[in-house]
């Protein structure tokens, strides 16, 4: 199968960025793990990052057409403001699993409430950058269930 990974807005600046939330894991080394993890399982996966709420839609809509199977995304601050990704996700049917690096639940009330996790097979937070492996893991176990 196909997964598609896509991390929003100032997830290039994993590593660096606020290092006591969001760990000191680089967004390059989150997504080669995933590769290989992926690979190893027998699946493709490729990884796309945007601080352009519209690259993020073009790169839903793209997948759909191209045959992804299963999406794993970080909206990160559009999480919590943006319809247009929602719709994006609704629009072209695929399922997806929801990460957060950090607990949000735990922060500032404006960052409690998603656009995502409502229409998400699963939601995965506060867990750093281990939330991407175990959403891997979800995704393969999704698919193979479903393709049975
Ligand atoms: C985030 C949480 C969001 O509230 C925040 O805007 C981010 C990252 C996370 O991974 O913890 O940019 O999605």
């Amino acid at each position: 199968a196909t997964i598609l990974v896509l991390h929003g807005p100032n997830l290039n600046l994993l590593g660096s960025r606020e290092p006591g939330i969001y760990g000191t894991d680089t967004l390059e080394g989150i997504n080669q793990k995933l590769i290989a993890q992926a690979q190893s399982a027998g699946h493709q996966l490729s990884c796309f990052q945007s601080n352009a709420e519209y690259q993020l839609i073009d790169q839903i809509h793209e997948a759909a057409q191209q045959g992804v199977d299963f999406l794993i995304i970080n909206p990160a601050a559009f999480t919590h403001t943006s319809i247009a990704l929602r719709d994006a996700i609704l629009g072209v049917k695929l399922p997806f699993i929801e990460v957060h690096l950090s607990n949000v639940h735990s922060r500032e009330s404006f960052r409690h409430h998603s656009y995502f996790s409502d229409i998400a097979v699963g939601v995965i937070c506060g867990l750093g950058a281990s939330g991407y492996d175990y959403a891997l893991q979800a995704a393969i176990k999704h698919l193979e269930q479903s393709s049975s």
